[in-house]
């Protein structure tokens, strides 16, 4: 049984670092792309049988310590009654904007959202026979927010900032419906079998502070203490908000994980003892090649203690990722392991 994970995230002592990589499922691996070429996306996640063979891609192909579930940050959304179709972003017919549509918003119970998600870790967690950690995942409430009401990824946002300005009550309504949804999708993810939970918050810094603090953290805050009574580790992810730090170092979370544009050591002095920390190579170093990854893993582990540490790209693997630079990735993690 493979612990490294849990105990990393607990902030207890492993023989080594643990690894994995955000999006390690997907179109960087060959057999993903060969998958790929006869199943739309869409296909892959709703059927429980291929995204749990997705899933376990990477951890047949690497040493790793997760396997997170193949899915996507917008799969609970069809719960709403709201299609999303990828292209290759989610894109909306019509964007969640109207006030009218926003208050009407169903509150699926728990086993009506995205069920194919829990009905896969079931699978994989059969399949993967205690070899890695099993991670499930859900977005945080303002990043699935943002694709809502923008109807699809646009740089800042804009639709969302300015519905944040213009009805900021109804806004965090919605941010509190999507928080609910969450945790609940979670909750039958930690019931299927996930050692663990990642909340991912993709654009989490869209806002400065002051308006985060007040109309966007209570939303996270509230969807972590709910999941936190189910007992399994929790991994808050905050792309692209290093001046929202102050603000997140206290939100009851077991782990943090950054971006590479956060210095993870120097986090390492701020955040209280007993956090853990992920991250945070850059995803664009392992196109440089192997031997760029692999000092800057090298780099990485040398000014990061050991203790509470996941090792983890600061972003989602990007497809044009080589094969052979994931492979210098997770050997410069086992290798700091088999020096010491
Ligand atoms: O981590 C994993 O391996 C699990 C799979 C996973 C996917 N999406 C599969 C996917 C996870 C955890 C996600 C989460 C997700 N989806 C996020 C949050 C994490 C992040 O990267 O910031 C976001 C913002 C999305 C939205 C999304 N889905 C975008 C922007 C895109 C297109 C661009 C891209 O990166 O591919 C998708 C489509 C998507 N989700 C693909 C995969 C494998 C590509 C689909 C394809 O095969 O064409």
């Amino acid at each position: 049984m493979n612990d490294r994970l849990t105990r990393a995230l607990r902030s207890e002592p492993t023989d080594r670092r643990p690894v994995w990589l955000m999006r390690q499922a997907g179109r960087y691996l060959p057999e993903y792309r060969e998958l790929r070429a006869r199943h739309r996306f869409e296909e892959l996640c709703a059927d429980p049988e291929l995204a749990a063979d997705v899933t376990l891609m990477p951890i047949e192909r690497f040493p790793l310590d997760g396997a997170i579930i193949f899915a996507d940050l917008m799969s609970p959304v069809s719960a709403l009654g709201i299609d999303v179709r990828f292209d290759p972003g989610p894109v909306l017919d019509t964007p969640l904007d109207d006030p009218a549509r926003i208050r009407a918003l169903p509150e699926p119970e728990r086993g009506a959202i995205a069920p194919e998600v829990p009905a896969a870790l079931r699978i994989v967690r059969e399949r993967l026979a205690g070899r890695a950690a099993l991670l499930g995942f859900a977005g945080a409430p303002w990043s699935i927010a943002a694709y809502l009401v923008q109807g699809r990824g646009r740089s800042g946002f804009p639709a969302l900032r300015t519905l944040a300005a213009r009805e900021p009550e109804l806004t965090e309504e919605l941010l509190a419906k999507l928080s609910r949804m969450s945790a609940r999708f979670l909750l039958d993810q930690i019931d299927a079998g996930a050692d663990a939970v990642q909340i991912f918050d993709t654009w989490a810094g869209l806002l400065p502070l002051a308006t985060w603090e007040r109309l966007v953290k209570p939303h996270i805050v509230s969807l972590l203490e709910t999941v936190g009574s189910a007992g399994v580790p929790r991994i808050y992810f905050a792309q692209d908000a290093p001046h929202l730090l102050p603000g997140i170092a206290d939100l009851p979370t077991e782990a943090f994980s950054f971006d590479w544009r956060v210095d993870l050591a120097a986090m390492r002095r701020t955040l209280p003892e007993g956090r853990a920390i992920q991250g945070n190579i850059d995803p664009a170093i392992l196109s440089a090649g192997p031997e760029a990854t692999k000092a800057a893993t090298r780099q990485l582990l040398a000014r990061m203690p050991a203790l509470g540490h996941v090792v983890n790209l600061g972003h989602g693997i990007m497809p044009e990722a080589p094969i052979a630079s994931v492979e210098a990735l997770v050997r410069a993690v086992h290798d700091e392991g088999a020096e010491s």
